[in-house]
């Protein structure tokens, strides 16, 4: 007998792959949605548990493995695509991100068994507890685990007792400095990427960036890095798929000045504005094509440019949209972007002396990177960079977000802790 526990009402246990059914008794309660593994009565987990490393989760609804054989259960593609998302397991992590926090609930809607993993503090400066994680990723299973290490993930999950099908990872480092890019963007996804296989899991969908396709900073490489080991992963092995999404920008990425030009500030821009352009994106879009990719066959070991709807816009014509919403007079302040290079000169000479200084220096590349790169796809003939070669997904525009900026604020639009990522 297996006992799960919900926040919602009664639910049921899936049958197992091979038809053995398990007879389920669910508790129903409000105050139930968080429990000590230590305390978990014996029925309740499996005898391959092992209790050393106590951990705490919710329990939604999920689909348990046979004792035995975790890393046997069902890995052939089609197995789970063929099957209706209510038998479908899939982990996503960096689920507590701008992005991870909407692909959880995409996926919830949906109808997935959805297995989030948290911090116990999460999001920015790990200012949300693990009551506020539960309530932002409700419908989900959230297992508070820790991803940088794999013994603890590995731990995690085979406490869970659960399979997993697929893996959603939007992991990313929150501040963009080298060594926490390395650490999350490579080592932590590349440890959800051995934990999911190990639990079965035979896709992998992770959230990339466009940027990375001209990789001139840390995050890219590490990014890039993981990418090529998820093709090596399914060249090797043809039952393993993966779909690599990456993104254009994301509506927080633009919506910095809104409230400074509300206020009266110019709006400042590099050049002459025209610099970058990007197809911005909003984060219940993206979360939307993220799931598509869980199932659809032809996402399978793709790597997926996106943007969202309508043209591309530079930086001087999100200024104008933003003029034009507030009824005043275009004011913009152009910098020269030979600024930026005087400044991260100064930080690289710096570095070389104060070695502790790295992360100031890449910030500083960081910003003149989005200054100057387009976030668009490459057209492979021209080198150039293409509106035309990037898709368009979803229905957000810029211009309805910067109006809910102007009307509501910035709130849940913030960026990571230190960078503009
Ligand atoms: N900004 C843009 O315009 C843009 C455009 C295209 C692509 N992208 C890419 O999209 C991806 C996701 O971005 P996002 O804005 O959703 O990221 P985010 O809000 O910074 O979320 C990062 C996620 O990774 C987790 N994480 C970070 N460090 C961790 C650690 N040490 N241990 C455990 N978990 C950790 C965070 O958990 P906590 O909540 O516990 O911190 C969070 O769940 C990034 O790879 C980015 O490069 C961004």
């Amino acid at each position: 007998m297996s006992l799960c526990f919900s926040s919602n009402s009664l639910v049921t246990l899936h049958s197992l792959p091979n038809n053995q059914s398990f007879s389920t008794r669910c508790f129903s309660s409000q105050f139930i949605n968080q429990i000590q593994v230590s305390s978990i009565p014996n029925a309740l987990t499996s005898s391959s548990l092992k209790l050393s490393q106590p951990f705490n989760y919710s329990i939604q609804r999920l689909k348990p493995i046979t004792r035995s054989a975790a890393p046997a259960v069902e890995t052939a593609p089609s197995s789970f695509r063929s099957k209706s998302p209510k038998d479908i397991n899939v982990l996503v992590v960096g689920s507590t991100g701008y992005i991870g926090k909407f692909v959880v609930k995409e996926l919830v809607s949906r109808g997935f068994n959805v297995i989030a993993i948290s911090r116990e503090k999460s999001g920015i400066r790990g200012r949300n507890s693990k009551e506020e994680s539960l309530n932002q990723l409700k419908g989900a299973s959230v297992c508070f685990s820790d991803v940088t290490h794999l013994d603890s993930l590995e731990k995690s999950l085979e406490s869970l007792g659960v399979s997993v099908d697929v893996v959603v990872s939007c992991l990313a480092s929150r501040s963009g400095g080298v060594k926490d890019s390395w650490k999350i963007d490579y080592e932590a996804t590349r440890n959800s990427l051995v934990a999911g296989r190990n639990r079965g899991a035979s896709h992998f969908v992770l959230l990339s960036a466009i940027c990375v396709q001209k990789p001139l900073l840390e995050f890219q490489r590490a990014k890039l890095k993981l990418e090529a080991e998820l093709m090596k992963e399914a060249e090797e092995d043809n039952l393993f798929t993966y779909s690599i999404v990456r993104p254009t920008a994301f509506f927080k990425s633009l919506g910095g000045q809104v409230e400074l030009v509300k206020d009266g500030k110019p709006y400042v821009m590099f050049g002459d504005g025209k610099l970058c352009a990007c197809k911005p994106i909003s984060e219940p879009d993206l979360a939307s094509f993220i799931a598509d990719c869980v199932l659809s066959e032809d996402k399978i070991n793709q790597v997926l440019p996106i943007g969202g709807p309508g043209k591309a816009l530079t930086p001087l014509e999100q200024g104008e949209i933003l003029f034009r919403l507030l009824g005043k007079e275009p004011n913009f302040l152009k910098v020269p972007i030979g600024i930026m290079d005087f400044a991260i000169g100064v930080l690289d000479f710096l570095v070389k002396i104060f070695p502790s200084m790295e992360d100031a220096a890449e910030f500083g590349k960081i910003g003149r990177y989005y200054a100057a790169e387009s976030m668009l796809a490459l057209d492979p003939e021209t080198g150039e960079y293409s509106a035309e070669k990037t898709p368009s997904y979803g229905k957000d525009t810029l211009e309805e977000f910067f109006e809910r900026v102007l009307r509501e604020g910035m709130a849940g639009q913030e960026l990571g802790e230190q960078t503009i990522i």
